[in-house]
């Protein structure tokens, strides 16, 4: 069985992470309809859902609770068999429509501490890496996850940013930070968003390869009114031909 390919995408906040990592879901749904292919929104603040337009379910976070209290109850239990008793449970209530299958880590309802349920996901990843030849991961905002080696076993590392020096910045920050924590085959850049094409010229990533450049789309913000999903759109779609060039270019597609 050939390796998987652990794609996480990950930049500032807003800056097109869900929008392109549902662009993903589509076209490998779309290409390989053969393939095990998993979708993950490891954001807290969720949003992958709605783009692919699906139910969220029960969450990872959801999982992590249940087992949390029935371990305190028979107290015990060795950290491999709760890990695979929270991947059976995982795979259960997972969604399975339309090509590919889909959690979110969820948000939990306590303040502060989000490391727990980080944690579970990055043990969780490396379980289900073996079930799937394709896993998307929409990361959340900023460099939290690759600080804690959530993405640690990344294949390719999808770095959004818009044309700012902020989103560059951040871009530059997760990469700089990846390199120590992270294993990843591959790293490259979408920037998104471009009004103008002569502001790519002083879009700097860092020597991070550019893989491709998305412009701002209207049809995109009038699907996000609607709250229409990414399978609704026409192939045509800015976010769909950019994320498809980057795929290419990293010989995914
Ligand atoms: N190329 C584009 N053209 C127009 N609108 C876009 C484009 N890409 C993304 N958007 C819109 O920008 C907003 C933010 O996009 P998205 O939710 O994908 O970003 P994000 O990085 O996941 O944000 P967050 O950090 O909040 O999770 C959404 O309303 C989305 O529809
Ligand atoms: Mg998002």
């Amino acid at each position: 069985m050939s390796e998987a390919k652990i794609i996480a995408v990950a930049g500032k906040g807003g800056v097109g992470k869900t929008s392109v990592s549902a662009a993903m879901v589509r076209l490998l749904t779309g290409t390989y309809p053969d393939k095990r292919i998993l979708a993950i929104d490891a954001d807290p603040a969720v949003g992958l859902s709605t783009a692919l337009g699906i139910e969220p379910g029960r969450t990872l976070d959801d999982i992590r609770k249940e087992i949390t209290g029935e371990v305190t109850e028979r107290e015990g239990g060795g950290v491999g068999d709760i890990l695979e008793s929270v991947k059976g449970r995982l795979t259960q209530a997972m969604q399975h429509t339309g090509g590919y299958d889909f959690f979110a880590v969820g948000r939990p309802e306590t303040a502060g501490c989000y490391c727990a349920v980080n944690t579970y996901l990055r043990q969780v990843i490396s379980l289900l890496i073996h079930d799937y030849d394709y896993v998307v991961v929409d990361s959340e905002a900023g460099i939290e996850q690759v600080n804690r080696r959530v993405l640690e076993k990344v294949t390719h590392l999808i770095l959004i940013s818009d044309a700012s020096k902020k989103g560059t910045q951040v871009i530059k920050t997760v990469k700089a930070v990846a390199d120590e924590l992270v294993m990843y085959e591959k790293c490259g850049a979408i920037i998104n968003r471009v009004t103008e094409p002569e502001a790519m010229e002083h879009v700097d990533t860092g020597g991070i390869p550019i893989l491709a450049v998305i412009g701002e789309d209207a049809g995109q913000t009038e699907f996000d009114i609607l709250g229409k999903s990414v399978f609704d759109m026409p192939d045509g779609a800015e976010i769909l031909q950019g994320t498809k060039k980057a795929l290419k270019e990293l010989q995914i597609l």
